[in-house]
């Protein structure tokens, strides 16, 4: 299995809607970011679906190096 690669260094803000099931790029290598395009099948890692509490926007991580999947955490400022 691979190790996640940083998308970028930054959040990225997202709308969702509630009840609406994401599949949050967790392997860095999705063209589509920062969702899933199913690129994590050449590395052996799988997304993480989340399903949204409430319609808002959220920061979602592109860095993939949170403690907090799949949202930001602030953790791209020491990368
Ligand atoms: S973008 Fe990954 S922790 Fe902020």
């Amino acid at each position: 299995m691979s190790e996640a690669i940083p998308a970028q260094k930054a959040p990225y803000p997202v709308d969702v809607e509630a009840g609406q099931k994401y599949a949050w790029c967790a392997c860095g290598r999705s063209s589509t970011q920062p969702y899933c395009d199913g690129a994590h099948k050449a590395v052996g890692m799988r997304p993480t679906v989340f399903t949204a509490d409430e319609s808002k926007k959220v920061f979602l991580c592109g860095c993939k190096a949170t403690g907090n999947v799949p949202f930001c955490d602030g953790k791209h400022k020491s990368l």
